[in-house]
């Protein structure tokens, strides 16, 4: 179990000084070496949808409602049967142990002492055993088939005997996406993790020590323990292969339906019709997601799929959104335009590589206060009674909609 954050601690990081997701991002830029931030912060191809992932929310505004007095706000939500304190889940970030030693770890108990679930990577370096362990929350497993469906098994079962509550199997990673910073910057040798390997990098290191002695003493690092082959834990450089060798399709969700019990959850869904197969398939829920303008590059924002997703599904399985969140405003605008909830990816992630669990927990408390704070100017209590009348979007979504009810 990760030992609590102190004040110290808090101070030494200057974290009271975060007042956004931005400042925790600047934070983290300072505390990494090049090639790590790069890896966090980066996307595919041009950025053209890791940028507008996030410049989308500015189009959406809000139609507040004034002189409504209450004293709290509730920001409870069910998802998945999952009893929630807030309304963002911290969704599947790989590699978290490159960022931070604490990594998932120290990421799923944030998760858990603040009242939310974490969701753990399959690319993780910690034991999802561990990381339950570490939490007194809910925890939920993104499922790749990486390794194979023997590999993939045994991770479901590990799964089940741990407690894990969900599934999410992620279908938008056929291949990986061409993250054009990570090439420049070879990260692929930096994942070798050997003497020769880390010496290109020594000019980066030497003035990131602190981060430096704890990659080097971090020696779980550079495997993945819930990708368990016959020779053993997958090493970390062999991924990117193994990767394109293990394409989910809709008829794998026949066979982990067999073998997990529990609520499974589709991400990666960009279009109605997705979101219709995924209902097929027997799913709980969608993550409306575009894997943080990481793999297709040029793919829409997925604030701007989202109407015509939930409108698509009509609650008949869980809407869920993820991509770009930065601001508590723009979880309200999501939970306006049909999402029940959202998965936070590098908005946490930054917080763990500014100051490890200390960063994560600013993190939350930033946008868990933004949210109260955005409910109540809005003048809404609770997120229940939030709906597309708080909301304006620009017309051309509108219009689009109109045309494609009409199938025009
Ligand atoms: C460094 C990094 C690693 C990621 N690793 C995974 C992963 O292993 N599996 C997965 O399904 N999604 C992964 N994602 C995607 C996130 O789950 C999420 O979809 C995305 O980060 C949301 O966009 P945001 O970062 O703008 O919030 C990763 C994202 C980042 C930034």
């Amino acid at each position: 179990m990760p030992k609590p954050i102190t004040r110290s601690e808090r101070r030494r990081v200057a974290l009271p000084k975060a007042l956004n997701i931005s400042d925790l991002r600047q934070i983290a830029e300072r505390r990494v070496p090049r090639v790590v931030f790069d890896y966090l912060d980066g996307g595919a191809d041009a950025e053209v949808t890791l940028g507008e992932a996030w410049r989308v929310y500015d189009r959406v505004m809000f139609r507040p409602q004034g002189a409504v007095a209450f004293p709290e706000c509730d920001l409870r939500v069910r998802v998945l049967g999952m009893d929630l304190e807030l309304p963002f889940l911290l969704g599947p970030v790989g590699s978290t142990r490159l960022f931070h030693p604490g990594g998932d770890m120290a990421a799923a108990h944030a998760a858990g002492e603040t009242g939310t679930a974490y969701i753990q990577s399959t690319f993780s370096g910690h034991r999802l055993e561990d990381s339950r362990a570490a939490t007194r929350g809910p925890m939920c497993y993104q499922l790749y088939l990486i390794g194979g469906r023997t590999a993939a098994e045994k991770a479901i079962e590990r799964c089940r005997n741990a407690g894990i509550h969900a599934l999410f199997v992620t279908i938008d990673t056929p291949v990986s996406g061409m993250r054009e910073r990570d090439f420049r910057n070879n990260i692929k040798q930096l994942l070798a993790r050997n003497a020769s390997s880390i010496a290109p990098f020594l000019s980066q290191f030497v003035t990131h020590p602190r981060w430096l002695l704890s990659y080097l003493a971090d020696g779980g690092l550079m495997q993945c323990p819930n990708i368990v082959l016959p020779s053993g834990p997958m090493k970390y450089a062999d991924v990117s292969v193994a990767l394109e060798q293990s394409v989910v399709t809709w008829e794998d969700l026949h066979w982990i339906r067999e073998v997990w019990d529990g609520p499974i959850v589709i991400k990666g869904v960009m279009t109605s019709d997705d979101a219709l197969r995924a209902i097929d398939a027997g799913a709980a829920g969608i993550v409306v997601s575009n894997h943080g303008g990481r793999q297709l590059d040029c793919v829409l924002p997925t604030l701007r799929v989202l109407p015509e997703i939930a409108r698509a599904v009509n609650g008949q399985l869980e809407v869920m959104l993820d991509g770009g969140i930065r601001r508590g405003s723009d979880v309200v605008k999501a939970i306006c335009l049909g999402a029940k909830a959202v998965l936070l990816g590098r908005a946490y992630a930054y917080g763990l590589a500014a100051a490890g669990e200390a960063g994560v927990a600013r993190a939350i408390e930033i946008l868990r206060g933004d949210v109260i704070r955005t409910l109540k100017l809005l003048g809404v209590r609770s997120l229940t009674e939030l709906n597309h009348s708080h909301v304006e979007v620009p017309w051309v979504w509108e219009a689009e909609a109109r045309a494609s009810r009409l199938n025009v």
